[in-house]
């Protein structure tokens, strides 16, 4: 082990990145470790980066190249991923078990990535085991470059704000549970920041403080582990600007509904009477709904907020309708600029052929008498060797087998379930159409590595080709994270060419913890490194892997 350990540090300092050279550098060192923490009151023990919960935010620029040295001082093996950054050509960065090997205790392991060719609002969680649940998320922004033009005036100021549901028993007793076979159920509430107050609490500080007038950009995720969130600000109105890397038309909410893993930015301007307002959460879709707030204070307040919160929308069926309508509110602003000066319209993803359409159905099932939870009727199992690092040296068939799942899911009622490392093989560059099909009655929430696509419809019922006539062709926001209503299906479209390993995945970390995922493989012809990099001299080598001689691409 020591010896191995000196060599990759001996390596990592020879690493070239030519393939980055020019654009500027981030340099981070991240130490993670156990801290306490009470994000509703109760307190525990949090996962910390620096001390810190939410962990720190990767204030970034478009292209910029970002190096952190992550140091594991947890008392298990730990991951991070780059939750909608594109990592294009290097899904060897990407922070998933399929792809990477964890950082064990006691170690440290450099991520070297490139915001290459994005903006906007995305986080950054671990994958391994259910550590979500204690923390180590974080806000990672891109901005754009100064000569690129941005749809609205520069705010006054930021806020960064990391939501979700929370759960009081920490990760490893909520691991423990799912690993016996049982569903985590019901969270205990939401944090805001790591943060909740009770109305009328007096002594609540103020989370977002702001000055009358001004304008402020909010940047807001659903970092929690399974429940969709509304979010308002009494009194005040909040203009839509951004969605997961695209700049939106800039419609004006009351409130809005965020769901697990998804990133919204708003601008909020400070124009009422000068005193405090709850910014106010509430669960969706959960039979007894939590509710939690913060207060934001106007620099020269004069007075507590009022009571009175304005109230969620609808549950139930008028609830999941008013939902689907706001989704459908949600467009690309055709004549923005994105990470480069020409506008995002000018790609017209409407006018491509699908070449191949997958239907990705969940669901959860019993697995030797323990709930699972699976696409298509696979329940993805994660392997010491990544599945990625397997492909490349050659050893696919002796880790896992390619395409245990099918486009078309098995009728409904087959509770047959597989579990076994799951792997699609994609075809380079085509042009794919993937329709999320929910029979469950829960809503549902779903990302995909490595890509942006586009949310073209969101609709109840069954779907079938002739629905493609009700999908928005024209300015369907290009995003990473998409949901799925109860008995609902959802489609996106996206051309497969950024070559490497990707995961598709529930943003339900239960679902995904428990089998709710795959991967995407994806290979360039002739495997050149025009298309994908080689591994990274400094990459971390585990399972039947470890001490095989390095394969170099291209292939060909
Ligand atoms: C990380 O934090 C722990 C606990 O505070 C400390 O013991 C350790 O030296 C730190 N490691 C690094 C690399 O900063
Ligand atoms: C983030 O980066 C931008 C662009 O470099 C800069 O203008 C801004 O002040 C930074 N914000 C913080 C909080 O560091
Ligand atoms: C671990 O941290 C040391 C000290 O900063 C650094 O020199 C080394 O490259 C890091 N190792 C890895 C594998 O990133
Ligand atoms: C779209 O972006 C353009 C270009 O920046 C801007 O002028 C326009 O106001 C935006 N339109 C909407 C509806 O937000
Ligand atoms: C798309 O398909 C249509 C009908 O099959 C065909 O006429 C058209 O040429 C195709 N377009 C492209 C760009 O391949
Ligand atoms: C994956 O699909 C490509 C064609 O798209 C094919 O050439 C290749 O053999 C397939 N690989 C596997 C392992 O099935």
């Amino acid at each position: 082990m020591g010896s191995s350990r000196m060599i990759f540090v001996a390596l990592f300092l020879g690493l070239s990145v030519g393939a980055m050279a020019g654009d500027p550098y981030l340099f981070f060192e991240w130490n993670v470790t156990y801290g306490n923490i009470a994000p509703l009151g109760v307190p525990q023990k949090g996962i910390l980066i620096n001390g810190q919960f939410p962990g720190p935010t990767i204030n970034s620029t478009t292209n910029n190249n970002i190096v952190i040295n992550v140091f594991n001082n947890l008392d298990e093996p730990f991951l991070l991923t780059w939750h909608g950054v594109q990592q294009r050509k290097r899904s060897w960065q990407d922070g998933t078990l399929g792809t990477m090997c964890p950082i064990l205790p006691g170690t440290n392991y450099t991520y070297e990535f490139q915001v290459k060719d994005q903006i906007g609002t995305f986080f950054y969680f671990p994958t391994t085991g259910l550590h979500r649940a204690s923390g180590g998320v974080g806000l990672l922004k891109i901005n754009s470059r100064d000569l690129i033009p941005v749809p609205f005036d520069t705010p006054a100021g930021e806020f960064d704000v990391l939501l979700g549901d929370w759960y009081n028993k920490g990760h490893k007793t909520l691991k423990s549970i799912l690993d016996s076979g049982r569903t985590i159920a019901r969270p205990d509430g939401i944090h805001i920041n790591g943060k909740s107050n009770k109305v009328g609490d007096k002594d609540a500080q103020p989370l977002f403080t702001v000055e009358t007038g001004k304008t402020y950009r909010f940047r807001v995720c659903n970092v929690g582990l399974r429940t969709s969130i509304n979010f308002r600000i009494q009194g005040h109105t909040m203009k839509l600007v951004e969605i997961e890397g695209s700049h939106t038309v800039q419609n004006v909410y009351d409130s809005l509904d965020i769901h697990v893993g998804q990133c919204i930015s708003v601008l909020v301007t400070a124009d009422q009477a000068p005193k405090d307002y709850y910014f106010v959460t509430s669960s969706r879709f959960l039979k007894r709904p939590l509710n939690s707030v913060v207060v934001l204070r106007y620099a020269n307040s004069n007075g507590p907020a009022s009571p009175e919160l304005p109230p969620p929308p609808p549950e139930n069926s008028a609830g999941i309708a008013w939902s689907m309508n706001q989704f459908r509110s949600f467009r690309w602003n055709l004549t923005a600029s994105a990470a480069r000066p020409n506008p995002q319209g000018s790609y017209h993803y409407g006018s491509i052929n699908i070449t191949r359409t997958i239907k990705i159905a969940n669901g959860h099932y019993k697995s030797d008498g323990k709930l699972r939870f699976g696409i298509n009727g696979v329940s993805h199992k994660d392997t010491e060797t990544p599945l990625k690092l397997a492909e490349y040296y050659g050893v696919a068939d002796k880790v896992f087998n390619y395409d245990l799942v099918k486009d078309e899911p098995p009728h409904e009622d087959d509770k047959k379930v597989v579990v076994a490392p799951s792997v699609v093989n994609g075809t380079w560059k085509s042009y794919v159409e993937i329709i999320f099909v929910n029979n469950e009655k829960t809503i549902q929430s779903w990302h995909l590595d490595g890509y942006s696509f586009f949310a073209v419809a969101t609709e109840p019922g069954k779907w079938t080709p002739e629905k493609r006539k009700n999908y928005n062709l024209l300015d369907a926001v290009s995003r990473n994270t998409i949901q799925v209503y109860p008995n609902s299906w959802s489609a996106v479209m996206t051309t497969l060419d950024n070559a490497g390993m990707w995961n598709l995945r529930s943003e339900m970390r239960e679902r995904a913890y428990l089998g709710q995922q795959l991967y995407f493989s994806l290979l360039s012809p002739g495997r050149s490194t025009r298309d994908e990099y080689n591994l990274p001299v400094a990459q971390l080598l585990c399972g039947i892997v470890k001490d095989m001689p390095k394969p170099t691409l291209p292939y060909a």
